[in-house]
């Protein structure tokens, strides 16, 4: 593990640890706010992402942005990382040895960040962070508690470009988030 981010990001530059580093144009490592209160986790870079070195910029985060928006969330004040850092071939899931070999690194951007709450968008995510048991049907929407840190799964943001309902639930979801936050810092006080 490293102490922090200048190391954390001296350590991935040229990673080669698994296959996605042939075909990547740029490791993704992630953005936001490195002492933020919430953290979303994606699970992979897609084209647009690979291009920019930034995550959640294509189709999907720009409708990932727009809830954020309307519910007065401000992206820059939270911080966005995914599964893997580097595109899979035509977006493909990751495979297991790929998370594997990456998530060290998001291990490492948690513990920087001390999130008190982790979104987890999408499927990859969850299995990947809370284990293969967790499905993403009947995990969405609910909190769950683990080592001192809120998860709430829900729907990944390119799952709602195919289906009207999921964006329903992905801004209860965030809605949630919004009041959980709020709830932590008045307990604080
Ligand atoms: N999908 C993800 O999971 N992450 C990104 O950064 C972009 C699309």
């Amino acid at each position: 593990m490293e102490e922090n981010w200048e190391e954390l990001e001296k350590s991935i530059k040229g990673c080669k640890k698994c296959k996605l580093c042939l075909q990547r144009t740029n490791i993704v490592f992630g953005c936001g706010n490195k002492n933020a209160d919430i953290m979303l986790i994606g699970e992979g870079p897609g084209a647009d992402e690979d291009r920019e070195a930034v995550p959640f910029v294509g189709k999907a985060g720009q409708l990932m942005n727009k809830a954020f928006e309307g519910l007065g969330i401000d992206r820059e004040k939270v911080y966005i990382a995914n599964i893997v850092k580097c595109r899979p071939p035509q977006n493909r899931v990751p495979e297991a040895d790929e998370a594997e070999a990456c998530l060290n690194y998001l291990r490492n951007q948690v513990i920087l960040v001390k999130p008190k709450i982790i979104v987890l968008l999408g499927s990859t995510a969850l299995k990947n962070i809370l284990g293969k048991e967790y499905g993403i049907t009947s995990s969405r929407g609910k909190w769950i508690e683990q080592k001192g840190i809120l998860y709430l799964p829900t729907w990944h943001p390119a799952a709602l470009l195919r289906d009207e309902n999921k964006k329903i639930e992905f801004w209860k979801d965030l809605k949630s988030v919004i009041t959980k936050y709020k709830e932590l810092n008045a307990n604080k006080n």
